[in-house]
């Protein structure tokens, strides 16, 4: 290995066998194999999660090896390229493993599948869909392993949850974006719900949206714990360009879903949100598996 080569090796903590190629495509490094400072952030950010999702990988390999990974509002794909390169590129030539990128742009899914060409990356695949049509696309299988939204915007993270829930996936991954729905809502009811003194919770517009959101990622996870996940929520620390750090890791236990069934339509109803109960939809009758 050069000494440039060394250098690059160390700063970036890669890991050996990590394409030098790939960090290139994805502008980390310079063509001349210099570092470029903001996309080294990127780098590490994605790295962090990556910790993350590993053991989850490993988890589902333990049981089979064709495991399949959909990565929702992907963008340009950090996140799907990355987890190929650490995880799945090994793995390539002895199963059927799959990562497929959800992204409503054109370009980005031209150029990631352009990239996942040029570096032999065939277990890649990048669809030009929502997220709410790829939930019924026959392009994609029936069963999903893993389900990872990373800054999918407003509502996409929620369509995430639903084709993770339509899909049976083991594992769920969300690193949530705004979200603007509930807060509109709140906004819009808050004249009916003045006379009650936790109202002042939101009452002002800048704690209408942060309330807004932070409410969002509640239902979220009672959501997931009315489908029988067991959900932890963390902070995707490392993360300094963005507010939006939460990090929500979902994993399929088949636990009773009848309370968390229950709770999720108590605090709609208590916040005055009862029109979003089809967008945070539970288990016909809250019933226990
Ligand atoms: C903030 S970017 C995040 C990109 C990438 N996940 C990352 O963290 O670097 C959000 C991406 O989601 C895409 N997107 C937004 N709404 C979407 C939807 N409903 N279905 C699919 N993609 C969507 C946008 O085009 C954009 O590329």
């Amino acid at each position: 290995m050069s000494r440039n080569n060394q250098d690059v090796q160390t700063l970036l903590e890669l890991r050996p066998g990590q394409s030098l190629e790939l960090l290139k495509e994805l502008h980390i490094l310079t063509r001349d194999g210099k570092i470029n400072q903001d996309s080294r952030r990127k780098l590490k950010q994605v790295y962090h999660l990556y910790q993350f999702i590993e053991p989850l990988l490993e988890q589902v390999a333990a049981d089979h090896a064709d495991i399949t990974l959909v990565d929702h509002g992907a963008g340009k794909s950090y996140l799907g390229f990355i987890l190929y390169d650490l995880y799945f590129r090994q793995r390539q030539h002895e199963n059927h493993a799959h990562i497929y990128g959800i992204e409503t742009r054109d370009e980005l899914v031209q150029r990631s599948t352009e990239l996942a060409h040029k570096l032999g990356f065939s277990g890649m695949s990048f669809l030009n869909l929502s997220v709410a049509d790829s939930i019924v696309s026959d392009r994609l299988p029936a069963k999903i392993d893993v389900v990872t939204a990373l800054h999918a915007c407003n509502t996409a993270t929620d369509d995430a949850i639903r084709f993770a829930l339509e899909k049976q996936a083991q594992f769920i991954v969300l690193v949530p974006c705004c979200q603007a729905e509930v807060a509109s809502v709140l906004r819009k009811n808050k004249g009916k719900a003045l006379a009650d003194p936790l109202t002042e919770i939101w009452r002002h517009p800048l704690h209408t949206r942060e309330f807004g959101s932070q409410v969002t990622n509640v239902l979220r996870c009672l959501q997931l714990e009315a489908h029988g996940y067991q959900v932890n929520v963390t902070e995707l620390v490392g993360w300094e360009h963005s507010m939006k750090n939460e990090l929500i890791i979902a994993s399929y236990k088949d636990l009773p879903r009848r309370r968390p069934t229950e709770r999720l339509h108590e605090v709609l109803q208590t916040l005055g949100l009862e029109e979003m109960s089809s967008r945070f939809f539970t288990p016909a009758h809250g019933q226990d598996a």
